[in-house]
C-alpha cells in the first residue's frame, strides 16, 4: 500500500460558500462529501494506486472550537481541525491501519497541535486508540448526571 494526499484548498474559489470537490462515491457518506461548506477548508483526498480512492478528511484551519473544554487551552489564532476523516466503507477496521495513516498525513501536511470533536462513541475508540488527548465539554458531567448525552468530547494530537 502506498498512499498519496491530495489537498484542494477553498481558497481558490472567493466565496463564502463554495462547492465541496467531490462526486457521489460508492463507499462514502455523500451527506459530508456532496454539496456546499463555508470557507475555509481544505479537502484531502488519499489515494492507492491499486485501491484507488481509500479516504477523504475535511479541515477547518484556524478553527476556535473549544472555548467549551476547560481543560484545553485554545491556541490564538485557532488550531487545525480534522472536521470530517472517513475511510471507504470497505476498507475500514481491517489490518490495513489507514485511518492511522491518514491522521499521520494530516500531521504532516498542517501545523498542530491538530484537533478533533468526535462523531460518537465509536469515534471516540478510534482517537483514543491514536493516543491523542481527551479533553471534556464543561456541560459533560451535568448532562450524563441527568442520563442525557454529553456534547463531543474534542480530541487533540500529542505532536505539536
Ligand atoms: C474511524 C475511522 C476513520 C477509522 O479508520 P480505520 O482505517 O478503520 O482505522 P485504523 O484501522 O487505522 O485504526 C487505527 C486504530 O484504531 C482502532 N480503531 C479503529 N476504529 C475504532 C473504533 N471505532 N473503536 C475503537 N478502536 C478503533 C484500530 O483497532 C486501530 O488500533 P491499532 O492500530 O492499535 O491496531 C473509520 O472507521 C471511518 O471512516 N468511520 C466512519 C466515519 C468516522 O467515524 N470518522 C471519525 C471522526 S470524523
Amino acid at each position: 500500500m502506498h498512499l498519496e494526499m491530495t489537498l484542494i484548498d477553498s481558497a481558490a474559489q472567493s466565496a463564502r460558500w463554495v462547492q465541496k470537490p467531490f462526486g457521489n462515491t460508492r463507499g462514502f457518506n455523500p451527506n459530508w462529501w456532496v454539496g456546499s461548506a463555508k470557507s475555509p477548508a481544505v479537502w484531502c483526498s488519499v489515494t492507492d494506486a491499486a485501491m484507488g480512492e481509500v479516504a477523504r478528511a475535511q479541515v477547518k484551519t484556524r478553527s476556535l472550537v473549544g472555548v467549551a473544554y476547560p481543560t484545553r487551552r485554545v491556541p490564538v489564532g485557532g488550531a487545525t481541525e480534522i472536521h470530517l476523516l472517513e475511510v471507504r466503507e470497505d476498507l475500514r477496521r481491517g489490518c490495513r491501519g489507514i485511518g492511522r495513516a491518514v491522521v499521520a498525513m494530516l500531521e504532516e501536511a498542517f501545523p498542530g497541535p491538530l484537533l478533533a470533536l468526535s462523531l460518537d462513541a465509536t469515534s471516540d475508540g478510534f482517537w483514543r486508540r491514536l493516543g491523542w488527548n481527551e479533553h471534556d465539554h464543561e456541560d459533560a458531567a451535568g448532562r450524563r448526571a441527568e442520563g442525557a448525552r454529553p456534547p463531543a468530547n474534542l480530541f487533540e494530537s500529542v505532536r505539536s
